[in-house]
């Protein structure tokens, strides 16, 4: 089982990303052959600083092997060192009907919060797709928010079947009833449901893009202004605490191991206790749970060629696997 899976180098990694797409990353690694990538050509819709992009590109790298990705499992490679990725960004954008693209969700959100309307971001889609495509991807983790970018990737890979493939039948993409087999796979989204939405510090979805992230990797001082600063409700010390639309309650579930979680939760709807208090647990957690890799993290920080590489080594792999793949598109399309 192929497993892929990128990451914008758009900004520092926060929960959101930990809980909504690394924690399965990682483990998924041991389960298939795992490529992980810092999205790096991605991040130019909006990182536009070479400089910034370097450092934040080499940020991500250092950050998901800290956390526990594993170089000897897992390819970890930097999206533009694949060319392919983008030689099949172009192929398949031929088969792409425009509607699809004025009618992606994120495309239409990020315009309507102000980001300019470059083709880069409207195309944004076509090239996650061919990242996917190019290494015939059976599983892609992700959260919530990149469903339709997975259902998007499978609609054309369809359509590039159909057209190119003499004999491909939608209903039998793997051709294991008579049709013949597409040349693109159709992949699967990963969605864990329990941390599909982890929300931010003002109880909207956690988003480098919205300033509301409990960044992993931040300093002692800004985790903790972070945490303390989550957005609370005038509920009095000794009433019992709201549990809905409640960013501090759904993140010491999100953190806490279950047990420890249901007294929480008790002491939570008992009331007597103030919301300072279960921040400061929550602040515990934190500490608790990353101080291991925030340590790793210094230390490869302080270490680039190791973690050069490492990414080197990497690229090497996923071309060879890419390259694979786009013989085959090659040979299909004819050039
Ligand atoms: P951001 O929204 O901060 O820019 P990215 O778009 O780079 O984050 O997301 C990287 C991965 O992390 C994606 O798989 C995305 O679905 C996941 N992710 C990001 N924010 C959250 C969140 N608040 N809850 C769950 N998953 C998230
Ligand atoms: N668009 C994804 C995000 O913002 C990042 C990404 C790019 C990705 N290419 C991918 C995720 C391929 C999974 C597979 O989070």
């Amino acid at each position: 089982m192929r497993i892929l899976a990128g990451i914008q180098s758009s900004g520092r990694l926060h929960l959101g990303n930990y809980y909504g797409a690394i924690r399965q990353f990682i483990e998924l690694q041991e389960r298939g052959q795992a490529l992980y990538f810092i999205a790096n050509l991605h991040a130019l819709t909006s990182v536009r600083d070479g400089a910034r992009n370097r450092e934040l590109t080499q940020d991500i790298a250092v950050s998901y092997l800290a956390l526990g990705l594993d170089p000897a499992r897992a390819i970890l490679f930097r999206q533009s060192d694949v060319l392919e990725h983008s030689e099949l960004f172009w192929i398949l954008g031929s088969v792409v009907p425009l509607s699809d693209l004025s009618n992606a969700h994120s495309y239409k959100d990020k315009v309507a919060r102000g980001q300019s309307p470059e083709f880069g971001l409207f195309a944004y889609p076509v090239l996650m797709a061919a990242d996917i495509l190019v290494y015939g991807s059976h599983l892609v983790p992700v959260g919530q928010d990149q469903r339709q970018h997975l259902e998007l990737a499978r609609d054309w890979a369809t359509k590039f079947n159909l057209a190119y493939v003499p004999g491909y039948r939608p209903d039998d993409p793997e051709g294991l009833r008579g049709g013949s087999p597409g040349v693109l796979r159709l992949p699967e989204a990963h969605i864990l449901e329990s941390a599909a939405v982890v929300p931010g510090t003002d109880g909207q979805k956690m988003s480098k893009s919205y300033d509301n992230t409990i960044e992993l990797f931040g300093s002692d001082k800004v985790v903790k202004k972070a945490i303390m600063g989550i957005k609370t409700d005038s509920t009095p010390v000794e009433a019992p605490k709201p549990t809905v639309d409640n960013p501090l309650y759904a993140l010491l579930k999100l953190m806490a191991p279950p047990g420890d979680f249901a007294r929480i939760d008790e002491r939570w709807r008992a009331g007597g206790e103030g919301y300072g208090v279960f921040k400061k647990e929550l602040l515990d957690l934190f500490h608790a749970t990353f101080d291991a890799a925030r340590a790793r993290h210094a230390e490869l920080h302080a270490d680039p060629a190791a973690v050069e590489a490492v990414l080197q080594a990497g690229a090497v792999r996923a071309r060879e696997l890419a390259q694979q793949q786009m013989a085959l598109v090659r040979r299909a399309v004819g050039v």
